[in-house]
């Protein structure tokens, strides 16, 4: 498979992005030809990011990635802006692209929402994922529930473009992972996310006691509605223990719940052990990359590998539509 992802360096990773997409690119790369992309284009639609910030978050991102096992011998490890060939894409793209389809969009429609300005970049972002996507000729893409709709289009976007061009994009699937969507633990009818502020995520790289402390006020206690067996907070923790902890484990504190004597106490604290053993590693080896201090060179040997790649397509695609 050609598998291609990207990740918005917007602070830190969560849970949610490695449980919903990394693990799932590490995996992949067991023979598969992956690209990975840390996509600062897209952070620019987000009014809040602050020039010297979205420089910083993207070397500490790409430090996250290494250490979860991105392995830049074997995947290109890059930065979308390094390879300006992602725009010019995207402008091409966005002429077989439909308005219409571009405002369904749940994404925008919720960012939008409410807002005094909106930017056009945000309107825009989909057709610069799919751009993405298919400058790589990408037929893969491992991400998170929120992406799928996103994906449609960009198969979308495909499609049309071999329709007027040629046969030339193939029409990439996305990968789910075991957890497509996680949950905020304080309130788990949300989705686990960076934008509802920091009490929504569990941070990869955070403090054990901040961590343990999220665990430990997790809502576990909302009502059940008809048809439900356990509350939303309660079956997200489950989601997360079997994502950490043995089967037996997990299998254990299923009896107990269905038997009503599960103490939240205990799920939490079982929780919390068996994540904590998940996680250290990869913070142990966050901290050695750190201390080596090779981002840099690891980002640039990683951009002209894309480059070299997205050269070559963008000189088929512009002879194609005509421009050459
Ligand atoms: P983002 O941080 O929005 O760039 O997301 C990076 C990747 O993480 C995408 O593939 C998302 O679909 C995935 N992701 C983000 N939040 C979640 C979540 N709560 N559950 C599962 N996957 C997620
Ligand atoms: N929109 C994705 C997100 O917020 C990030 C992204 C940008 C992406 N380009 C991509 C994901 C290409 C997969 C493929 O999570």
């Amino acid at each position: 498979m050609r598998i291609f992802s990207g990740i918005q360096p917007t602070g830190v990773l969560h849970l949610g992005n490695y449980f919903g997409a990394i693990k799932q690119w590490v995996e992949l790369q067991e023979g598969n030809f992956c690209v990975y992309c840390i996509v600062d284009y897209h952070a620019l639609t987000n009014e809040n990011t602050v020039p010297h910030e979205l420089r910083t978050n993207v070397k500490e991102l790409a430090l996250d990635l290494l250490a979860c096992g991105i392995d830049p011998e074997r995947s290109i490890l890059f930065v979308q802006s390094a390879v300006p060939e992602h725009t010019e894409l995207c402008w091409i793209l966005g002429c077989v692209t439909s308005f219409g389809d571009l405002a369904r969009m749940t994404q925008f429609k919720e960012k939008a929402r409410g807002q005094e300005f909106v930017n056009g970049g945000l309107f825009y972002y989909p057709v610069l994922q799919a751009a993405d996507i298919l400058l790589y000729l990408a037929d893969h893409v491992p991400v998170g529930e929120d992406q799928l709709q996103h994906l449609e289009l960009t198969r979308r976007i495909a499609r049309r473009f071999n329709w007027r061009f040629g046969e030339f994009f193939p029409e990439p699937e996305p990968i789910l992972g075991k957890a497509p969507r996680l949950m905020s633990l304080a309130d788990p009818m949300r989705k686990m996310s960076k934008s509802y502020g920091p009490e929504h995520y569990i941070g990869l790289m955070e403090p054990e006691e901040e961590i343990w402390r999220k665990i430990r006020t997790a809502v576990t206690d909302m009502g059940l509605t008809p048809g439900q067996t356990m509350s939303p907070g309660v079956a997200n923790l489950f989601t997360l223990l079997e994502l950490v902890a043995p089967a037996d484990v997990v299998e254990e504190f299923r009896r107990l719940h269905t038997e009503g004597k599960l103490l939240y106490k205990d799920l939490k604290e079982t929780l919390f052990r068996y994540l904590m053993a998940a996680m250290r590693p990869l913070r142990e080896r966050r901290r050695e990359l750190e201390a080596k201090g090779q981002i840099e060179e690891i980002l640039a040997a990683g951009a002209e590998r894309a480059r070299k790649i997205a050269k070559g397509v963008i000189k088929e695609v512009r002879a194609r539509v005509g421009l050459d």
